[in-house]
């Protein structure tokens, strides 16, 4: 296909701002599927994800588009997900396109995200294309939206588009609008090949399959390639589309974006991010720049409930990481819950899609430990480790020094409800570093510490502002901080997988707020159970949950068999989620209790 009659795009937008279903129009405008292959959203093809409607893999779909000026175009839609958890793929998959269409909710307004993956895309050269959606909804306010856009991210917005995925109105405008603003892709095809990796999946006749960009050069069928970082060879075997489903095409030029097959059984050897180029050619083409591994944020230990479920356990893993090379895990032993695996995590959300998994698509019961992000301590004689699980601190008498993460964190938020996120960006031991005032909202910037970001800190803000404030956050640097380890101690034994570390001015506030939580939690039983939170050999909170003075199943009056059964059948699958420490019976939610404390 002619340069110029190719489009490479992205849609940025908020979480349910519209852009699955404006994905979905497009489709259905560009003849791409049946009306009955329409029913359900395509684009979302996880179960998981469809479930929760949010987009975590990217994916894309190449359209066929005759615009009103009568020339067909070749629309390649790259999607990216919408959680700030999976920020890295995003970029990536901007990476790979000359435009983005930056959808927004017109009864809502611009989000926090959304504004951090504009800039990214303007950052890198994309032309970004403002459409209003949801026109159909009386709450649409489209020049108070368009103002904000305006204010905001800085780009000329009073002639968006105006459109309602749902409906179908003012669909095509979008499309024509965007063949207009964003430019064809540039590249020599006569150079050798060079292509982006944008995601790479596992599948299982295939083995991995890569969604690629052609930089420059052709990619055929058939032809000897390497994958720069590994300098491992391959051959092509299948080269084609996604109409949206896989369509062999033999050939991908410059410019277009497509899958490749190549006999690769691991992930690891096709890594997002990074070059495909021409086998022959290796040596003098280069990496396409910006190429960067991604690193786990939050980091927890997994459990089977029932050690029997140990090696499925494994295998589960192998299996998830199959596809999603950000998820990361090594071996780890527990006094108390025995062995399992410590975790690494983008975020929160990745972490619990993929307890969900687990449990869900693998019937593995799990215990979690308390997230915790990655630590660096320098110790006394002079090296500098991290430290990703709090049990694994060395003792107090040989650090020298403990740095925690800071994130720089970006928030919107009107204006009615500024106090209310102030006051908990400060008692999240926040430092304001700018305070914008824009049309309706607020662009506030804080550096804060990462721990307090990544546990609850999204939910609190989303309660502090009834919903409204959104954020986005980045790693910005280590900093000395006063840090120290809060054990837990239940009937005197300390419980390595309750260890958690925290400031040293929050820690008697925390420990004494802890195990109240966690007094809540664990059930009573038929003895007095202690629990203690400590800082070295200083005990500095204490509670007891008292002993059971009746059987349960006393309260059934003797006759009722049914019932009784029943009630016992209860407890039975109530216990599946409990851990025996020592002589006590302890829930899965007490291992949780610091994400609920506030
Ligand atoms: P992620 O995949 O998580 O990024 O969400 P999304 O932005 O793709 O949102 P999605 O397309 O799933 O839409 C979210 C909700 O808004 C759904 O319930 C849609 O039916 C609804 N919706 C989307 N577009 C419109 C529209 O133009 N008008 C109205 N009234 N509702 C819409």
């Amino acid at each position: 296909t002619e340069l110029s009659r190719i489009r490479n795009f992205s849609i940025i937008a908020h979480i349910d701002h519209g852009k699955s279903t404006l994905a979905d129009r497009f489709i259905q405008v560009c003849g791409g599927l049946t009306n009955r292959e329409m029913a359900e959203q395509v684009l979302d093809s996880m179960d998981l994800e469809r479930e929760r409607g949010i987009t975590i893999k990217a994916q894309s779909v190449t359209l066929n588009y005759k615009a009103r000026d009568g020339v067909e175009y070749k629309l390649n839609f790259i999607d990216t997900p919408g959680h700030v958890d999976f920020s890295y793929e995003v970029s990536r998959s901007l990476f790979a396109c000359e435009g983005a269409l930056l959808v927004v909710d017109a009864g809502q307004g611009v989000e926090a995200q959304s504004v951090a993956n504009c800039y990214t895309a303007i950052e890198q050269g994309l032309e970004v294309v403002p459409v209003l959606n949801k026109m159909d909804l009386p709450q649409a306010e489209p020049d108070r939206v368009s103002q904000e856009i305006e204010d905001i991210i800085g780009i000329e917005a009073t002639d968006a588009v105006r459109c309602s995925a749902k409906s179908g109105m003012g669909v095509e405008d979008v499309l024509e609008d965007l063949i207009k603003r964003i430019p064809p892709p540039e590249g020599d095809e006569n150079a050798p090949l060079q292509a982006l990796i944008i995601d790479s999946w596992f599948d299982n006749y295939l083995g991995v399959v890569s969604l690629v960009r052609v930089r420059q050069g052709v990619l055929r069928k058939g032809d000897k390639i390497q994958i720069k970082s590994t300098g491992k060879a391959w051959n092509a075997d299948k080269v084609g589309i996604f109409t949206p489903k896989p369509t062999e095409t033999g050939e991908l030029g410059t410019g277009e974006v497509g899958f490749v097959v190549a006999g690769i059984k691991d992930i690891h050897g096709a890594p997002v991010g990074d070059t495909i180029v021409s086998n022959k050619f290796a040596d003098e083409t280069p990496q396409i720049p910006g190429f960067k591994k991604v690193k786990p944020q939050v980091y927890a230990g997994l459990f089977p409930v029932s050690s029997d479920d140990y090696e499925e356990f494994r295998d589960a893993l192998s299996k998830l990481t199959l596809n999603d090379a950000s998820l990361f895990f090594e071996p780890e032993n527990s006094d108390a819950l025995g062995f399992g695996f410590r975790c690494g995590f983008l975020g929160m959300l990745h972490m619990e899609i993929i307890q969900e998994r687990l449990e869900r698509e693998y019937n593995i019961d799990l215990i979690t430990t308390a997230p915790t992000v990655v630590y660096e301590v320098v110790t006394r004689n002079g090296e500098t480790i991290t430290v990703s699980n709090p049990s694994s601190l060395p003792d107090v008498g040989s650090i020298e020094e403990m740095r925690e993460p800071i994130v720089e964190a970006s928030i919107l938020v009107p204006q009615e409800y500024l106090g209310n996120v102030i006051a908990l960006c400060e008692e999240k031991r926040g430092v304001q570093t700018n305070m914008l005032f824009l049309a309706n909202q607020v662009q506030l910037t804080y550096e804060l510490p990462m721990a307090e970001v990544v546990l609850d800190f999204f939910d609190r803000i989303k309660s502090a502002s009834r919903g409204f404030a959104s954020l986005d956050y980045h790693f910005k640097r280590f900093q000395t901080a006063n840090l120290v380890r809060l054990d837990v101690l239940i009937n005197g034994e300390r419980v390595d997988a309750l260890a958690l570390i925290v400031h040293r001015e929050q820690s008697h506030y925390r420990g004494r707020a802890l195990i109240d939580k966690m007094k809540e939690l664990i059930p009573r039983q038929m003895f007095d159970i202690a629990i203690q939170a400590s800082i070295g050999n200083q005990v500095v909170a204490r509670v007891t949950v008292k002993a059971l003075r009746k059987n349960v199943t006393a309260k059934c009056y003797g006759g009722d068999v049914s019932r009784k059964k029943k009630l016992l059948q209860k407890q039975k699958e109530g216990k599946k989620r409990m851990k025996q420490l020592g002589n006590v019976e302890v829930p899965q939610e007490a291992f949780l209790a610091v994400l609920k404390v506030d």
